[in-house]
């Protein structure tokens, strides 16, 4: 495996509240990690860092060896760092395919609607929504909508696909399914980044699990070895969660 994603000492501050502070880490290809820590950590801060949507205040994010900090978010797209977003907003009044077909477009390369519109419905039989492909991106429920928002990505051709809480909202059958198929993205070689609340999910799905705390990276490493980190216990498991997860066994 070869590393794809570097991030050196990467902060962001708002005004006077420090959301990111000097976090380093670096993905391999082809690697699930998960994301975790509590309500504003600085997680979804991170994702923006990452792909451009937020300039950085400090730091370096480097991208198949190259330093892509000051990068623009359809930059960081067209390079292959595609994102899901926290709250889903898909194109209310296009229809499902145009939704991602927009995004095959985003995503650059030099296609043409006809191809973009090719590559939409290729992805949409991957996420399994080709039966709603021509209906209103409006008229989808929330499970679709998500499964939209990944569709999206994908026609983005992305390296690295960093997932903000796509499965917030869904109960446990679609849960599984949401994962099933994110497996399936990683199988065709791209590296994930999973943020996720949810622990027993991050568990069953991350080969290796980051921790952010105050915008600190504080714990990274096996999902077993994290689970069993003090500090991570204490900033964010508890001491009764973490117990009980390891008594119940993991699937990692
Ligand atoms: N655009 C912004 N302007 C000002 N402050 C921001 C902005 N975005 C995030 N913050 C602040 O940065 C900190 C980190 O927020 P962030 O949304 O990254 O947390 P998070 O880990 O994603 O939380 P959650 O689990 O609730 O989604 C918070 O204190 C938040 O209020
Ligand atoms: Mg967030």
């Amino acid at each position: 495996m070869s590393e794809i994603l570097r991030l050196e000492k990467v902060s962001k501050a708002f005004g006077g509240v420090t959301a990111v502070n000097e976090v380093s880490f670096a993905l391999e290809e082809g690697e699930i990690v998960g994301l975790i820590g509590p309500n504003g950590a600085g997680k979804t801060t991170l994702v923006n860092l990452i792909t451009g949507v937020h300039p950085l205040s400090g730091g370096r994010v480097v991208f198949a060896g190259q330093d892509v900090s000051r990068q623009k978010p359809y930059e960081a797209a067209r390079r292959g760092l595609a994102r899901t977003f926290q709250i889903v907003q898909p194109f209310p009044e296009m229809t499902v395919v145009e939704n991602v077909a927009a995004g095959a477009l985003f995503g650059g390369g030099l296609r043409t609607r006809q191809a973009a519109s090719e590559e939409a419905r290729r992805e949409l039989a991957f996420v399994g929504l080709d039966h709603v492909a021509d209906t209103p991106a409006a008229s989808l429920t929330l499970p679709n909508r998500k499964r939209l928002e990944l569709a999206k990505s994908l026609a983005m051709r992305p390296k690295v696909l960093l997932l903000d809480e796509v499965n917030a909202g869904l109960n446990a059958a679609e849960i599984d399914g949401a994962l099933e198929l994110i497996r399936k993205i990683a199988k065709r070689g791209i590296t994930i980044v999973i943020i996720e609340h949810l622990m027993k999910v991050v568990l069953s799905i991350s080969q290796r699990i980051l921790v952010l705390h105050h915008g600190e990276l504080i714990a990274g490493g096996p999902p077993r070895e994290v689970l069993e980190d003090e500090r991570v216990i204490e900033a964010y498991l508890g001491a009764k969660f973490a117990a009980r997860i390891k008594a119940e066994g993991m699937h990692a």
